[in-house]
């Protein structure tokens, strides 16, 4: 039966591909009338499909431009040009565009911390595209060829990037580009419902089946593009992008249609599992339940391919028998992938009952609330079942599914973590629209507590206030959270940007001796991409936050360590990165400022070490004090490429590498003249609007 089908549905799709390049190989020689109309429902039989690159067809039949690796670039064109201008047939001279229309299904699928960067839908003159680069470039145009008229290349982009070089609005738009990746017209990507009055934003990278409908009418040239989920029933009538663009200039007579897709240092797996086109005519709908799939985690086990095809070969007694064996594999295979959050709970950490935590936090009772922070709040639990280990239980109201299946992939990844300067991360839950997060717990708090813990707060906490860090212990926490720093950067899987570096996510271990450990990683994530896809948020804090994060919104390991440095200078000093002054007009006390008058005072004769934390009274290693401010000054410089890497840091901060003779605080500022240290009064003038915490890249610039 299932045989029978598929060789009947190849039968008319090969006759259909067959009466359609016939057709439009006579109207290339009639030169008049006629036209292109195919339709790809699955890759796998007939496609006539010229691939370069990553590109290829899996088993199941979905086009795959890219796996997530990273920088690729894919092409996959249709192998018959497309004949695009009509000459007019009274011989008037010029020539008319053809109308066309254009349906297909993609497929974005992310693992790990953020995708990118994109596809597009291409018409170009050939087949090669010259100088294409990934990135940026979708693999598309390069950098010599990126906006020169004579590229002739047209493109709709689902881009998952933020590219500022390109104008780029947002991570997660729709552009139309003409010769050039700067497009003429983007939206973030979006579909009106209904009778058109609302929009509903869309997750290109959520690892669902996205339609997207281009349509292009040569009489009035205006330009429509439409997407929708294919959990949508019915196609928006109003188009996300309606604009009029004339693409007689760009089109020469016979030009290709097809997929453009690259990645770059982040990187997502790009399919294409169906796709229609017609020139003259609107596109035929694409039949969704007759997509491929494509392979979500891991490959499904090729033992499952071979068994269907064993099956479907020897038809006739047999069929019945493998039908129904296929059948049951097919049906436990699904049952087996329905809850696709459960995936997760195969991996490490395990995913924790929700239960379990409820009676750990004897129902998340006000008496057990260790915190509350920028991202929810932090109990205290035990863990009977497990042990009876103390946790602390990391409680995020989310509101948005699409965000926390994604943000649940991160976390599930970096739970695989171990360092022993990373907080644990034991376990997590999803409950309704909360997501829990269990990691070790740390009974020395929080760096912040420790070093401007008042009186009050023991009182009220009925301990007696914690004694004052040496320096010796400074200097190791310092230490440790710089390894835990390079080790997010450098050594783990892939590059693994904190984003919120700052002394209250440096916690303690009990007494002298346990290490200090950076929390929160990958955190700020979340609320990057959180509850509105269409602003991009900056997490962070302020005092912390390098300049640049306010023009890119883009964290780099460059503005954690700028973070770092400032961790630098407040454990030294004993002062917050910006304190409010005391009754001056001027604004805040940047803690980078202040050292630097520390050291500069006077007739040069100021010295850097005044501003080490007088509570120490002078119990403190000179040399080891010199060695943080001046490396706390290095990170804190405005310019991402003059800051040290983390590697560079911990070598100094190991003994490794030696300060040179000449290196000064004085060196850095008669280096670069004073605002290239920390962004000048632009940082003072931010500082002062607001008071802390997590802001929005727009209040941030419009602050400016
Ligand atoms: C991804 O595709 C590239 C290029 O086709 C290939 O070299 C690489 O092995 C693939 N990686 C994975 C994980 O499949
Ligand atoms: C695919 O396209 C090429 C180029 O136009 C053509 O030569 C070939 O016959 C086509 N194949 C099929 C199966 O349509
Ligand atoms: C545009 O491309 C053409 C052909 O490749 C080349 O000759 C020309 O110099 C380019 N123009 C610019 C401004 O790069
Ligand atoms: C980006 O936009 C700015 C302001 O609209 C404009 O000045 C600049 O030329 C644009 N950049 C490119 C590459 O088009
Ligand atoms: C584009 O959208 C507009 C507005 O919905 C509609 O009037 C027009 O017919 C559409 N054109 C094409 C070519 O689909």
């Amino acid at each position: 039966m299932l045989a029978r089908d598929a060789v009947l549905r190849f039968a008319v799709r090969l006759f259909i591909v067959i009466v359609v390049s016939s057709r439009s190989s006579s109207a290339d020689d009639g030169g008049g009338g006629g036209g292109i109309d195919f339709i790809y429902q699955g890759f796998q039989h007939a496609a006539n499909l010229t691939m370069d690159g990553s590109a290829k067809v899996l088993h199941g039949g979905a086009l795959q431009l890219t796996n997530d690796s990273n920088r690729l670039v894919g092409h996959a064109f249709h192998a018959a040009p497309v004949r695009f201008l009509d000459d007019g047939a009274g011989g008037g001279g010029g020539g008319v565009v053809s109308s066309f229309s254009t349906a297909f299904v993609l497929d974005i699928v992310t693992v790990g911390s953020g995708g990118g960067h994109g596809l597009a839908f291409v018409v170009a003159p050939s087949i090669t595209l010259p100088g294409a680069s990934p990135e940026i470039y979708l693999g598309i145009l390069g950098p010599h060829t990126n906006g020169n008229a004579s590229d002739h290349v047209f493109a709709v982009e689902f881009d998952t990037v933020m590219d500022l070089e390109m104008n780029d609005t947002n991570g997660n738009h729709v552009g139309v580009d003409v010769n050039s990746l700067v497009s003429v017209v983007s939206e973030p990507v979006a579909y009106y419902a209904g009778d058109g009055s609302t929009k509903v934003p869309v997750q290109l990278e959520s690892a669902q089946q996205i339609l997207a409908w281009i349509d292009y009418d040569g009489g009035s040239s205006i330009l429509n593009v439409t997407v929708a989920p294919a959990t949508v029933t019915e196609r928006p009538r109003r188009p996300l992008i309606s604009t009029k663009l004339d693409l007689l200039p760009i089109f020469k007579e016979n030009m290709y249609v097809g997929f453009s897709s690259a990645t770059g240092k982040l990187a997502s797996s790009h399919y294409i599992l169906a796709w229609s086109f017609r020139t003259n005519g609107v596109a035929r709908s694409i039949d969704l339940r007759r997509l491929p799939k494509v392979p979500r985690q891991s490959s499904p086990p090729p033992r499952l391919l071979i068994i269907k095809f064993a099956a479907v070969a020897c038809a006739g007694t047999l069929t019945l028998i493998a039908a129904a064996m296929v059948a049951v594999l097919w049906l436990r295979r699904r049952a087996a992938l329905a809850d696709t959050l459960e995936e997760w709970e195969l991996e490490h950490p395990q995913r924790i009952p929700y239960k379990e935590l409820y009676k750990a936090t004897k129902g998340f009772k006000e008496s057990e609330l260790l915190g509350a922070g920028g991202f929810g709040q932090v109990y205290r639990g035990v863990l009977r079942r497990r042990s009876g280990e103390a946790v602390a239980i990391k409680r995020i109201s989310n509101g948005t599914r699409q965000g926390m299946r994604e943000f649940v992939a991160e976390v599930a990844s970096l739970g695989r973590m171990r360092h022993r300067n990373l907080v644990e991360l034991r376990g997590w839950c999803k409950h309704d629209q909360d997501l829990l997060l269990v990691y070790e717990f740390m009974p020395g708090g929080s760096l912040d507590a420790r070093l401007f813990g008042t009186a009050a707060a023991a009182a009220a906490a009925k301990a007696p206030p914690p004694p004052l860090l040496t320096w010796a212990q400074r200097f190791a926490i310092l230490k440790g959270v710089a390894h835990g720093l390079l080790y997010l950067h450098e050594e783990w899987e892939h590059v693994v940007v904190h984003r919120d570096v700052k002394a209250n996510n440096v916690l303690l271990g009990a007494g002298d001796t346990g290490a200090a450990r950076l929390g929160d990683f990958g955190l700020a994530r979340l609320y990057e991409h959180g509850a509105t896809p269409a602003t991009t948020r900056v997490a962070g804090t302020l005092g912390y936050m390098a300049p640049e994060l306010t023009f890119t919104s883009r964290a780099t390991t460059a503005t954690d360590v700028f973070s770092f440095g400032a961790l630098l200078l407040e454990v030294a000093c004993g002062r917050r990165p910006i304190e409010p002054a005391a009754g001056e007009a001027d604004g805040d006390v940047l803690l980078v400022r202040w050292v630097r008058d520390r050291a500069l005072d006077g007739d040069g004769g100021g010295d850097v070490l005044r501003a080490v934390d007088p509570r120490l009274e002078g119990c403190y290693d000179e040399e080891e004090a010199r060695l943080v401010l001046w490396l706390g000054l290095m990170c804190s410089q405005a310019r991402p490429e003059a800051r040290p890497s983390m590697r560079q840091v911990c070598r100094y901060l190991d003994g490794e590498e030696m300060l040179q003779e000449d290196a000064t605080p004085a060196a850095i500022f008669s280096g670069a003249d004073s605002s290239d240290l920390f962004g000048g009064s632009f940082v003072v003038s931010m500082t002062s609007s607001s008071a802390g915490g997590t802001m929005s890249a727009s209040s941030l610039q419009g602050g400016r």
